[in-house]
């Protein structure tokens, strides 16, 4: 089975919440291969790439398997690699997502929007094709995203990728505003024919593997469904 690219509207969107969702869902019925290959901001949470920390923990890994390259500062991956004199290598990134079906269901979150660079001259948007894998949007719920979202998808399909599909996610508690309550209706409207909204997922109070698997089990269905097997070894299968 073709893992997954999880992208995004924007940083900030839900991209984590939702891959740790699906590793932590995808995780019960057999092996699973989160990664984040790039990340930055890791002296906000005192030099660990959290968004690679939470991988690790809802698949049961250790955090050297899942992240490549973590950067200190929170800026695009290019300018922080630059600042810090790291490497961005292509090679490397290519490499590191060649391994990952030999260890189960590749599920890899991106980095920022899709047109972020996750070195000079290669978006995440061109991940997908790339490496085999099918890309699902992450749009978080709020005025804006509808734009932001067919941005995104026809981005995607430009550059070949094969687009499983959108995720509304919930970013607040409480009462949703106007525009919240009509996003996925105007979504399911306005998508290109074959690109779905795979569902909507709940502000998760405590985002513990648990409820975020419960949290994306709509999507999960709609992502997998009854094709889920992804090797030997499957644990609790429902
Ligand atoms: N459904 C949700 N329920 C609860 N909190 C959420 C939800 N979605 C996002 N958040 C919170 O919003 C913040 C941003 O979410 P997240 O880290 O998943 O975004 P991202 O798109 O992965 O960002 P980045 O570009 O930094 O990787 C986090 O603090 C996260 O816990
Ligand atoms: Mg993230």
């Amino acid at each position: 089975m073709k893992g997954l690219l999880v992208t995004g509207t924007d940083t900030g969107v839900g991209k984590t919440v939702v891959s740790a969702g699906l590793v932590a869902w995808a995780r019960r019925r057999g092996p699973v291969a989160p990664w984040k290959p790039v990340e930055s901001g890791t002296a906000e949470h005192g030099g660990r790439p959290a968004d690679a920390a939470l991988l690790a923990r809802c698949a049961g890994l250790e955090l050297e398997h899942v992240c490549l390259v973590a950067l200190s500062e929170p800026l695009a991956p290019v300018v922080a690699a630059r600042r810090a004199g790291v490497e961005l290598s292509v090679a490397a990134l290519d490499a590191g997502a060649a391994a990952l079906s030999a260890r189960g269901l590749p599920i890899v979150e991106g980095v920022g929007g899709a047109l972020v660079e996750v070195s000079e001259g290669l978006m995440v948007a061109d991940l997908p094709a790339r490496w085999g894998l099918r890309a699902v949007v992450v749009a978080g719920n709020r005025l804006g995203v509808l734009s932001h979202t067919l941005l995104t998808v026809e981005a995607l399909l430009a550059r070949g990728a094969d687009v499983a599909g959108v995720v509304l996610n919930t970013l607040h508690a409480g009462p949703p505003s106007v525009a919240e309550q009509n996003n996925a209706a105007e979504l399911r409207r306005t998508l290109p024919a074959g690109v779905p909204l795979l569902g909507t997922v709940p502000f998760v109070a405590e985002p513990e593997p648990e409820a975020l698997a419960r949290a994306v089990e709509g999507v999960a269905l709609r992502l997998f469904g009854g094709r889920m097997d992804v090797g030997q070894g499957a644990q609790g299968k429902r």
